[in-house]
């Protein structure tokens, strides 16, 4: 096919996100709204509250990235929205509206994978990433490793066995009361965490034991969430707390739970590449790494794994955090590479049974 545009649409958890993408890599028009705040009063995302709120958000939206981009659904050549995995209150919103629109103006519709546009999205801005390619997703919700070989082929290495990492730093923030502190307020737990890390002045004062050993390419984390409360509950008895509330030794035990995390994550990483090179998976021309998911933009992390990347030979890839994390470009942009090799795709009049999962 030649040049085209394709609308994308992502409701799956807490982001109402809209975004116009053409054939060309380029971002035409976006626009998202999040529900971080309503979700932090409720203490967590109660799915109908979610719902409610793309329902409220998902036309005004959708609005603003037309607007954004001087076009009206005439200029679209077909709509991608996210159809799984995520909240099906959520999913649903999404999916309703992309097909509602296909069936009014007659456009193809193309359901979408949340996981597949988090792992394909490095491809819009970095032309280096070649199929076949290894991918890390890391999030508050996802964890996994993946050998992509293609649009819709995926190998799976490696999944997390307990809870994500986003997790773990969210949990970890909330603990040592991080919010409290008014520089760090703003932040995301993941965020907060590193920039407190920063200002250790002895990272390995806190030891975690190693991780379960390498005999996979699985990631375990609720060994550490155990371990980390035992170590604040230690500090709390032996020191008391600032007058935020917040552990005298907060930077260190940060500074501790992310070179843990990191070596976790780098040494599974390494796991995959020397299977993949075992199995001749990969050529030796291409060799890339994309990294991608909320805690993607944590740099401590990133410069790991480009420690492991340079040893084995990889490109690392870590597209910017707008696209890392849950948004409508990575959307439109898994929409345009299924609509360029024309996989998945469905006609306006077929729409009557797409369902969300
Ligand atoms: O991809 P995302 O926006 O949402 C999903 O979970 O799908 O990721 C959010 C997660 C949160 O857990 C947040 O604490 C974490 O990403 N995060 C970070 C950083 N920035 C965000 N984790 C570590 N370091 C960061 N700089
Ligand atoms: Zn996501």
């Amino acid at each position: 096919r030649s040049s085209f545009r394709i609308l994308g649409i992502e409701t799956s958890c807490d982001d109402t996100g809209v975004a116009i993408v053409n054939s060309e890599r380029q971002l035409l028009g976006d626009a998202i709204h999040n529900q971080n705040q309503i979700h932090l009063e409720n203490g967590g995302i109660l799915p109908p509250v979610a719902g409610f709120h793309h329902r409220a958000n998902m036309e005004p939206v959708a609005n603003q990235a037309f607007t954004a981009a001087g076009l009206t659904m005439s200029d679209i050549d077909a709509v991608a929205a996210t159809i799984k995995p995520g909240l099906s209150l959520s999913l649903e919103v999404g999916m309703k509206y992309g097909t509602f629109l296909c069936k009014k103006w007659k456009k193809p519709f193309i359901p979408i994978h949340h996981m597949e546009a988090h792992a394909l999205t490095a491809r819009m801005v970095d032309e280096n990433v070649r199929f076949p390619f290894l991918v890390l997703l890391i999030s508050g919700g996802h964890c996994l490793l993946a050998l992509v070989e293609g649009v819709d082929s995926f190998l799976l290495l490696g999944k997390s066995m307990d809870i994500a990492p986003g997790e773990v730093f969210d949990k970890f923030h909330r603990q040592l009361k991080l919010r409290n502190i008014a520089e760090l307020s703003h932040l995301s737990g993941g965020h907060a965490v590193e920039v407190m890390a920063r200002k250790a002045t002895n990272p390995v004062e806190f030891k975690f034991e190693p991780f379960s050993s390498d005999v996979t390419c699985d990631f375990f984390f609720s060994g550490m969430v155990t371990k980390i409360k035992h170590f604040i509950a230690e500090e709390e008895v032996k020191y008391g707390t600032t007058a935020d509330g917040v552990i005298e030794s907060a930077p260190n035990l940060c500074a501790a739970m992310q070179l843990s995390i990191t070596k976790h994550l780098c040494r599974r990483v390494e796991r995959a590449m020397l299977f993949l090179e075992r199995k001749s998976l990969i050529p030796s021309s291409s060799r890339s790494l994309v990294v991608s998911g909320g805690v993607a933009a944590n740099k401590f992390i990133a410069n790991g794994l480009k420690l492991v990347c340079d040893n084995y030979n990889y490109h690392l890839s870590v597209p910017p955090p707008k696209l890392c994390n849950d948004n409508g470009v990575m959307i439109a942009w898994n929409g345009v590479e299924r609509y360029r090799e024309n996989v998945g795709i469905l006609k306006w009049n077929q729409l009557d049974d797409v369902q969300v999962s």
